[in-house]
């Protein structure tokens, strides 16, 4: 059921204030986020983990701006009432801010997004995103595992293990927040770290692997529907195993062609 009006950014905050949980999934075409919208799904991530469900690569590093600006549409055309924020590329935001501006802008003005997403410590993006706020650019942060560092951290790990990992995530979220940000992402992080960082900041707080005391939560859809590889993340739940159910659909055309008995007098003119 898709409810009339369209959330803004004050949906986000309102959502802490009330200490209802925020939801949030990836989309990339226009099918999925109908399906998504018309679920009650308010708020639909245009991930970069595009890279690994539709795109074909072992990670995020390879997506581009226009490969990314081009599923955020889709995503608008499919669902005009949700919340849709695009996720920043690797290397579209890293090596300069008036080029970062400018990229984050397209999401706004081509894609039809309300909000962009990028990675990055509180050092790394804190001035960047000041940047983008003050030019009416509204800015998720993303900490924790950062999958577009995967290659310089050798891998996915958990992040804020350490007392002072934990500490230290905790200001970055509220050095965030100053920036402007109006929710962070919270990716791989111990429960008790991200209740912490919750209670710190008056932004919400956006879990993926990270517990269940964040002020929301955000999953991809293909772990949810089982259309990823045999491998789930530990933090994924799968609701259905729509992977085998489309291969058997696709083993009964094939059969029915080879047996000639599709198409039959229904289908044919
Ligand atoms: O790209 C993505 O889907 C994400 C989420 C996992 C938070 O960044």
């Amino acid at each position: 059921m898709e409810t009339e009006k369209k959330p803004t950014v004050s949906y986000f905050r309102r959502k802490k204030e009330k200490q209802e949980k925020i939801v949030i999934l990836t989309a990339y075409d226009a099918t999925f986020a109908r399906f998504a919208r018309e679920s009650g799904i308010e708020v639909l991530l245009v991930g970069d983990s595009m890279g690994n469900t539709v795109l074909g690569y072992d990670n995020t590093i390879p997506v581009t701006l226009e490969q990314s600006l081009d599923r955020c549409a889709a995503v608008r055309r499919g669902a005009p009432k949700a919340f849709v924020i695009g996720d920043m590329p690797f290397m579209t935001y890293q090596a300069d801010p008036a080029e970062a501006l400018h990229n984050a802008a397209r999401y706004l003005k081509e894609a039809g997004a309300d909000a962009i997403k990028l990675e990055g410590s509180a050092a790394a993006t804190a001035a960047l995103i000041r940047q983008m706020v003050a030019a009416g650019i509204p800015v998720m942060a993303h900490i924790g595992l950062m999958p577009q560092q995967v290659l310089v951290a050798g891998g996915y790990r958990l992040a804020g293990k350490t007392e002072d990992a934990a500490r230290r995530l905790i200001v970055e979220a509220q050095e965030l927040e100053a920036a402007g940000v109006f929710a962070i992402v919270l990716e791989c992080i111990p429960a008790e770290v991200s209740r912490e960082i919750t209670a710190a900041v008056g932004v919400p707080t956006i879990g993926i692997g990270a517990g269940k005391y964040c002020d929301g939560q955000v999953q991809v859809v293909h772990d949810l529907l089982g259309l990823g590889s045999d491998f789930l993340p530990k933090h994924a739940k799968r609701y259905v195993e729509l992977g085998s159910q489309i291969k058997q659909a696709f083993r009964t055309y094939a059969a029915e062609v080879r047996e000639q008995e599709f198409p039959g007098e229904a289908n044919s003119f």
